[in-house]
């Protein structure tokens, strides 16, 4: 048996917890848009063509944000082609992937489907084919009130009071080769620059994102980001992340470990970042957008995109099949992201809907959860209040990829409003349960809420359209209290939510 110790004060905070940290992605890629939140005709369609299905898993994963169109998508498209008259619209090649863009669905679209699921816009410009004029013409369609050309436009086109958008993505992945317009990191920086600065020029409270490394295996990752900030370190606000995690060589153990290069790719970024305040003699810090991130079997088959001839409308693109041990990686991804929330500001788990998503739909037919989806529910739905400071000591495991890791990984939130101390758990280790003492001062606990475990059995198990919900947690009844502390068990290769009950003692 392994041990771990967790102690928490909820005097000792890290930071708010962002409520932009649960934001997702959609793209138009594949199913995502086109048959995922959007098909006229579907039984549950509403008048507007969403899918009601769709919107009440969504309203119930608790993502807060979305990231909006792409993705390698944004890097050639042109916003104006899906706004106005559906029928006067026209159809587009998609270079990102190789399909047909049938315009049907647009900003417009977007936002009045965000209304219905009462989430925030992050929306991206492309600065790959296209520069500042276009992204600030963007800025003016969507979030000037009136009386002038593209503002009038919107209103004609059915949407009187500006969008208000705050959080905007200066294009995307622009080290990337597969990218349309890939960029040096000098000609990106200048170009980020100079769109923020005419942006702000409209609004100087917007909030903007460069793009940081594709990954953190570019070969230009580190002076990537340092050169883009040299250009535009006044002008951003936040830098992005992406990080896709799969097995390599069946390893799960590190696999079961992806949190420890989440943790230590923030960790560069931050310094990078900071390295480069630091010269500047900046008072300014650049926080962190982690704008997609996800686990992702990128050299499988649904990964390849069409090609030749070839040029499907909404193709099956992307669709992985989550096992129980994907969902666990996921929880365990979510408490590298809470425990950088003093510098990891906004997040999205990259794709919502068919695209490397927790919702799957069948055309016509159900909507259903993927195993992803359930750390990810409870996480968004129960880390509230502020991120707190967890001492951990405990037995460690070797892993291939990152060494030697905490067997157990953690991360707790306290909320004041509601006394409620969450704790979000991840045992590594594939065959070996974890004994863990969480030790709580500062606070006196009066009880245990909940303790429930995704993982641990049934690793490999998938869902399908007809069910059953694998990963949906289960109780974990070895929870028990002994004072100030509660006491618990993992099973080997899971995941762990544990909400109790305290009143803060005074400070
Ligand atoms: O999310 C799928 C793709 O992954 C996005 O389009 C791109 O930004 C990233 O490479």
């Amino acid at each position: 048996m392994n041990t771990a110790r967790l102690s928490l004060d909820p005097r000792r905070r890290v930071a708010p917890v962002p409520r932009r940290l649960f934001g997702s992605f959609v793209e138009h890629l594949g199913r995502c848009v086109y048959t995922g939140i959007y098909e006229p005709g579907h039984p549950t369609a509403d008048a507007d063509g969403f899918r009601r299905d769709v919107l009440a898993l969504v309203r119930e994963l608790g993502v807060t944000a979305i990231r909006y169109p792409g993705g390698n998508f944004v890097s050639s498209y042109r916003w104006e082609d899906g706004v106005g008259p559906v029928d006067s619209r026209p159809v587009r090649l998609d270079l990102a992937w190789h399909s047909l863009e049938t315009n049907a669905f647009g900003l417009d679209e977007f936002m009045r489907w965000l209304g219905q699921a009462d989430l925030e816009p992050i929306l991206a410009v492309n600065l790959g084919t296209r520069g500042t004029a276009e992204a600030v013409d963007l800025l003016e369609y969507a979030n000037h009130r009136g009386g002038s050309h593209l503002a009038n436009q919107r209103r004609a086109n059915g949407t009187a009071d500006p969008y208000r958008i705050r959080l905007w993505c200066l294009g995307n992945e622009m080290d990337g080769p597969w990218q349309v317009g890939q960029r040096s990191a000098t000609e990106y920086g200048r170009l980020a620059a100079q769109t923020a600065k005419a942006m702000r020029r409209f609004d100087p409270e917007l909030e903007l994102v460069a793009c940081g490394s594709s990954h953190l295996g570019m070969p230009t990752f580190g002076s990537w980001e340092r050169d883009v900030l040299t250009e535009a370190y006044d002008d951003v606000d936040l830098i992005s992340l992406h990080a896709y995690y799969q097995p390599v060589d069946d390893d799960l153990p590190s696999f079961l470990a992806s949190g420890e290069e989440m943790d230590r790719y923030i960790d560069a970024v931050t310094a990078i970042a900071d390295s480069v305040g630091a010269i500047r003699r900046s008072t300014k810090k650049i926080m962190i957008a982690f704008d997609e991130w996800n686990v992702w079997y990128q050299s499988a088959t649904p990964s390849t995109p069409p090609s030749g001839d070839d040029w499907p409308v909404a193709p099956r693109l992307l669709e992985d099949h989550y096992s129980v041990a994907d969902a666990v990686v996921v929880g365990g991804l979510l408490i590298s992201l809470l425990r950088h929330s003093d510098r990891v500001t906004a997040a999205c788990q990259a794709q919502l809907v068919n695209v490397i998503a927790p919702i799957m739909t069948e055309p016509g037919g159900s909507a259903w959860r993927q195993t992803i989806f359930h750390p990810f529910a409870r996480t968004a739905r129960h880390a509230r209040g502020a991120v707190l400071d967890v001492l951990r000591d405990g037995s460690t495991t070797t892993t291939d990829r990152y060494g030697e890791v905490a067997a157990v990984d953690a991360v707790s939130t306290w909320d004041d409003d509601s006394g409620e101390i969450s704790v979000f758990l991840v045992n590594r280790v594939t065959d070996t349960p974890a004994e863990v003492t969480v030790d709580v001062s500062g606070a006196h606990l009066t009880g245990i809420i909940e303790c429930v475990t995704v993982g641990g059995t049934d690793l490999a198990a998938k869902n399908t359209a007809d069910g059953p919900d694998h990963g949906a947690p289960r109780p974990n009844d070895t929870a028990r209290q002994a004072d100030a502390a509660v006491r618990l068990t993992l099973p080997p290769a899971s995941w762990t939510m544990l909400r109790m009950r305290a009143t803060q003692a005074t400070p």
